[in-house]
């Protein structure tokens, strides 16, 4: 936890200014990069920044804060941390160090199935909350195993991503050569089966075996019977399937595109969130991730329906400046600012944070 943070970075922007100087750039082409153009990536951004807000004045803020109950936890604020696969690549303590930056300020961390170190061990050595990212495997006793690892471990919620059945169209990554170090790998696979691909000269795996074995909406109804856990679908874009998702029983859903790594030209999750809520109608918690990288960016997410919000690069690019403290530093502000952006739009409790922050004509009313 005690190293040191330079005394420039005040903005989740200077995280990502300095990682970009101390990370291979390989390993940068892997977490900044995105799908194909990367166009879905630049648009979580740009929609954010392009919704405007509306000050409220003279507002009685006594007893503000940012606490929330999010299926069974108390958080002190709204802010989570997205799963994110490979820490090893940012910082030699990995995973480990997120956990502890996450412990410091009170925030969920969401832990990756491909996370580098055992998920048992990051549970054990920090405090938590967690909640552990699942994608379902080929083969069903490898799924429930690690559902129940998952279980044991004292994780809390099951987040199940849907929306990577196959990896996006990589091209910056693939340009710039990336391939993970020796010594880092999805430990938490090992003695899994992967899955069974029929190989054929000039044919990518994807129709070749590949989605045979994908998921399909009848393995959720299915893994919502095996566990006890909170299950939440993460990658919703639509109405359509977060109807489906409702109704298959799912207790929480997480509208993303996955950051802009999959599917490319998706619209961004700010414009894909308001028609998901509408479809939820507050049957269920929707979250949302992409592009979060201040607290206003929070504050609209909440005024288009969002229960809570994730961060995904961010993480990593604290990570690899400050290790621990880096990850803490980075989610005190956010909070920081959400903040500010709660007291100058008059909003005592996220309760309070509705389409009315926006400026009208941003607020689709
Ligand atoms: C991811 N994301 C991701 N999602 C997931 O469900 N499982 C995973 O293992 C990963 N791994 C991963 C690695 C890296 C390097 C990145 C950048 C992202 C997606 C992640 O959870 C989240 O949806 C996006 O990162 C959110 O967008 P921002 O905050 O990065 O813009
Ligand atoms: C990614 C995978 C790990 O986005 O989800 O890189």
């Amino acid at each position: 936890m005690t190293q040191a943070i330079p005394p420039d970075v005040v903005a989740l922007e200077d995280y990502q200014r300095l990682a970009t100087a101390i990370l291979p750039a390989p390993a940068l082409a892997y977490v900044d990069g995105a799908g194909a153009d990367g166009l879905t990536a630049q648009a979580n951004l740009a929609a954010w920044q392009g919704l405007r807000l509306q000050s409220r004045l003279l507002c009685d803020m006594r007893g503000a804060h940012t606490a929330l109950q999010l299926l069974g936890l108390d958080l002190p604020h709204p802010f989570l941390l997205a799963p994110v696969a490979f820490h090893g690549l940012a910082h030699a303590e990995a995973e480990h160090a997120t956990a502890l930056g996450a412990a410091a300020t009170g925030s969920l961390m969401v832990v990756s199935t491909q996370s580098g170190l055992p998920l048992e061990e990051i549970a054990a050595r920090a405090q938590g909350p967690f909640w552990f990212q699942l994608y379902i495997q080929p083969e069903r006793a490898d799924t429930l195993s690690l559902v129940r690892r998952a279980e044991a471990a004292g994780y809390r919620a099951l987040v199940v991503t849907v929306d990577a059945p196959v990896n996006g169209i990589r091209n910056m990554e693939t340009r710039a050569g990336f391939t993970l170090p020796k010594g880092l790998r999805a430990i938490n696979l090992d003695g899994l089966h992967p899955p069974r691909i029929r190989a054929e000269p000039g044919r990518a795996a994807t129709f070749l075996g590949l989605l045979d074995q994908a998921p399909r909406w009848e393995d959720i109804g299915w893994l919502k019977s095996q566990t006890r856990l909170p299950l939440l679908l993460k990658g919703i874009m639509s109405a359509h399937d977060a109807g489906l998702a409702v109704e298959a029983g799912a207790d929480g859903l997480i509208v993303s595109n996955h950051g802009g790594r999959t599917l490319d030209t998706l619209p961004a999750t700010a414009e894909a969130l308001p028609a998901v809520v509408r479809e939820v109608a507050g049957r269920i918690p929707v979250l949302c991730d992409g592009g979060i990288r201040r607290g206003t960016d929070a504050l609209k997410a909440l005024a288009l329906g969002a229960a809570a919000v994730l961060v995904g690069r961010p993480q990593v690019h604290a990570l690899a400046v400050g290790g621990a403290a880096g990850v803490a530093h980075m989610l005190t502000i956010l909070r920081a600012e959400l903040e500010v952006a709660m007291a100058l739009t008059g909003r005592r409790r996220l309760g309070e944070i509705d389409a009315s922050v926006l400026w009208p004509a941003d607020s689709g009313r």
